[in-house]
């Protein structure tokens, strides 16, 4: 099988210092070397007297040699410590997801959470782009998405409940906003490579597309209607219509940020797409018949193959949230699993490589004590303790559906994250958790790794970093 995870090459090495990180060109102490005699993910860093040596299996394993070695440095006081490491991560994915669409984050900010990655050995920052409440990203030719689907007028204050009666809502009246030029997006790119992170950028479809269709009427249900950009969380029944108007901007979405980002994965979302306006529409209806299916939910299906088949065209394979496995699914998708641990074992038993992001454990946006001592969050309980303690991986799986999950990743989720410190907040320290499991550190318990947490915090410190203080 091909490498899962292959990074564009790193031309610099990299060296921590002060809180940031920083390349030199090299770093004078340290060779580095490919091995074609190590495995792809696998380094071997040996530091002795006369100098430094580092050599890995991959330019992706590089620059995990090369993030031990600056935080050897970094550490040091004085004089570097002799020392030899073989290592190995038990995933190849090891990644965060950020949510951009909800709170928008500043260039700098996302630069800081990449080397935050970098220091955890992280490699994939998902990026979520677009979604009900705000498109960030510059597409040429359709400049509406920028200049109106990047905005909200307001946003809800507080929780958001479906069910709560519309005229108790109250708004905060301040216009939210942001998005990223493609040289920026470029850039930050550019900034990931070389500390060793792939951005994964997700554009959410069929659903989650308020914002676009804000931006464009037409490619809404009812041509013509004008809705906003969503300013309350939750749902939004305005998914995609079905019209080739449609069809045709999908495929110059996806073939900008194909170009955009140089990895092999594009995320096309697919979570949550409610079929009520697809059910009320008779050009939905006509699209059925046309396409010789019956059941209104298969239109999601093929909103699925359509982006499948326009991303392979770039030479990029698919990745969707676990929904996509409601229909008929296309080979050589990978499934991103977030609402049920048993959602793995279908995925991998059908055949599909898997991403482990379950709700239940890895989604940061939920409370990390008890919600009286906290700020407000979406709901749920996840403690630092259960990220480094629940199981991830289904039991039961054969040998080859275990070697089909590409690795495990953290969520952060944004509706209640506003700010990038109540973002850091949320993250930290429970990322660190994350990465320790996505490393896949000897067995230890929760107790070896508290102590060794606490021993961590001060890296935290150097960076900046506004964590959640363990007591
Ligand atoms: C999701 O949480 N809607 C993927």
């Amino acid at each position: 099988m091909t490498d899962p995870i292959a990074l564009v090459p790193l031309p610099h090495s990299v060296i921590w210092s002060q809180g940031t990180w920083e390349t030199t060109d090299p770093w004078a102490g340290l060779s580095v070397g490919l091995s074609e005699d190590l495995p792809r993910t696998a380094y071997s860093l040996s530091i002795h007297p006369g100098g430094a040596h580092l050599t890995a299996g991959s330019e992706a394993a590089l620059a995990d040699g090369r993030n031990t070695f600056a935080q050897i440095v970094s550490d040091a006081d004085g004089s570097i410590p002799c020392v030899t490491i073989e290592d190995e991560p038990a995933h190849a994915w090891r990644g965060m997801h950020l949510d951009v669409a909800r709170h928008f984050r500043t260039v700098e900010e996302i630069e800081a959470m990449i080397d935050a990655m970098a220091l955890h050995r992280l490699n994939v920052l998902h990026l979520h782009l677009t979604d009900d409440q705000g498109w960030r990203v510059e597409i040429k030719g359709y400049p509406r998405l920028t200049e109106i689907g990047a905005w909200r007028a307001q946003t809800l204050v507080g929780h958001h409940s479906p069910d709560a009666d519309e005229s108790t809502w109250t708004f905060d009246g301040i216009r939210h906003g942001g998005f990223y030029s493609q040289d920026e997006l470029r850039g930050l790119v550019e900034y990931a490579s070389r500390r060793g992170v792939m951005i994964v950028p997700e554009v959410d479809l069929p659903g989650h597309m308020q914002a676009a269709v804000a931006a464009y009427p037409n490619l809404g249900n009812v041509p013509g209607r004008e809705i906003g950009v969503r300013e309350v969380w939750g749902i939004s029944d305005h998914v995609l219509g079905v019209s080739d108007e449609v069809f045709d901007f999908l495929r110059d979405v996806l073939t900008q940020v194909a170009g955009i980002f140089p990895g092999p994965f594009v995320h096309i979302g697919g979570d949550e797409c409610p079929t009520t306006e697809w059910e009320q529409s008779t050009a939905a209806r006509a699209r059925l018949n046309e396409w010789g299916l019956t059941r209104i939910s298969e239109i999601q299906g093929r909103f699925t193959q359509y982006a499948v088949e326009v991303l392979a065209e770039s030479g990029k394979r698919a990745i969707g949230w676990d929904e996509v496995l409601q229909t008929h699914l296309p080979d050589g998708m990978v499934i991103m699993n977030w609402r049920k641990q048993g959602g793995v074992a279908e995925a991998t038993g059908r055949g599909f490589q898997t991403v482990v992001a379950t709700a239940e454990h890895t989604y940061f946006d939920h409370y990390q004590a008890t919600p009286d001592q906290e700020p407000l969050a979406i709901g749920g309980l996840t403690t630092v303790k259960d990220v480094y303690t629940a199981p991830l991986i289904p039991s039961g799986l054969s040998d080859q559906e275990r070697s089909q999950i590409l690795g495990i990743q953290g969520q952060l989720w944004s509706e209640y994250l506003p700010t990038a410190a109540h973002m850091q907040y949320m993250a930290f320290p429970r990322m660190c958790a994350l990465a320790e499991r996505a490393w896949g550190s000897p067995e230890q318990t929760w107790e070896q790794f508290e102590e060794r947490l606490r021993a961590h915090l001060p890296r935290l410190d150097a960076f900046g970093i506004r964590y959640r203080p363990l007591d």
